[in-house]
């Protein structure tokens, strides 16, 4: 009776996999980490059509990583808040990528601008992970975003690496009360034109081009988006993938463009100020980012095709023991 057990307990191993893991359906994890030398608290807001994750914010302390499992075919997007406090009556709030939900959960309210924003559809068009980090509502931090063990021809790092805060022109900064740059806006947040905002007359994109103010996020962030047609140099796809998200992926990156600042390297190329003739559109020379240690090192941050998922260890642990379990049901 032992030799036709072995081809049985097979089939079984097989049936058992398949049943767990049908083509196209496999749980994705985030893995969130903090290397900011400060605090940030991680907003999550879903998209109206998906079930939402287990929690909608969360502080994340200097150094801490935090691991989460979206549902399939999750949808949605991830900031990090930063400058977060509780006032007297216990009222939460943030400087910068605040929800206003007056708690740590945002419990479906999204992100104030300025936010640098982790924009994800899992399992989308073709079966395939569709993200980005969007620079379209403004910049508060350095966020990178690194596909773990997924394929694809779009499949690898994306995200804004630098600290664009004290680089940030005037007219876009965003100053603490302490007179620190916390935040930067993005023209159309600033300016509310349409030829930033990509409305109005602007609302296609073949009307809509990039302007001295987005190609100066774009000559910082390569792969971020910069404004709304951005598509084509900013979105990425994996199958299979999990993704690592990081805050301040290269502190000492950040540090040398606060350093490049404060010892005043080149001034800033204000682009012209809106609503005169040329409207800031055309200014493709002139970047208001001056700094030149600003440059995109994402590529060689990429953690790609590394260790393999633990999905796919717990899967196969799984289905052995259901496929054991189905075994001992025929005894
Ligand atoms: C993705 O790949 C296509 C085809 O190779 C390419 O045209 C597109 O620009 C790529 N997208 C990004 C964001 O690199």
């Amino acid at each position: 009776m032992a030799a036709p057990l072995i081809p049985q307990l097979l089939l079984l191993c097989i049936l058992g996999t398949a049943n767990f893991f049908p083509i196209g359906v496999v749980s994705t994890t985030f893995t969130i980490t903090n290397q900011c030398d400060y605090t940030v608290w991680p907003g999550i807001l879903s998209n109206a059509d998906v079930a939402p994750l287990p929690t909608t914010g969360f502080a994340l302390q200097k150094g801490e990583t935090r691991t989460i499992s979206p549902p399939a075919s999750w949808g949605g997007r991830l900031w990090g808040r930063t400058h977060c406090s509780e006032d007297s009556t216990g009222k939460f709030s943030c400087i910068t990528g605040d929800c206003g939900s007056g708690k740590v959960e945002c419990s479906g309210s999204g992100a104030a601008p300025p936010a640098t924003l982790a924009e994800f559809k899992l399992d989308g068009y073709g079966g395939q992970d569709f993200f980005d980090v969007s620079l379209v509502d403004g910049y508060n931090l350095p966020v990178l975003v690194s596909p773990q063990g997924g394929s694809g021809q779009n499949c690898s790092s994306t995200g804004c690496v630098v600290d664009l805060n004290g680089a940030c022109p005037s007219d876009l900064k965003v100053v603490s009360e302490a007179g620190e740059g916390v935040a930067c806006k993005s023209a159309c947040e600033a300016f509310r034109q349409p030829q930033y905002c990509c409305d109005g007359a602007y609302a296609t994109p073949d009307t809509c081009k990039p302007t001295s103010y987005s190609l100066a996020f774009k000559n910082a962030c390569p792969r971020a988006y910069s404004y709304a047609y951005d598509d084509k140099t900013s979105t990425f796809t994996c199958s299979s993938a999990d993704y690592a998200i990081t805050f301040c992926p290269t502190p000492s990156t950040s540090q040398k463009a606060s350093q490049g600042q404060n010892q005043g390297t080149p001034t800033m190329t204000s682009p012209p100020p809106p609503g005169t003739a040329a409207g800031g559109n055309d200014g493709r020379g002139s970047s208001p980012f001056v700094d030149g240690s600003m440059v995109y090192e994402g590529g060689e941050l990429a953690n790609n095709g590394g260790a393999a998922t633990t999905c796919t260890h717990v899967g196969a642990a799984v289905s052995i023991t259901l496929a054991v379990w189905r075994l001992m049901q025929f005894f």
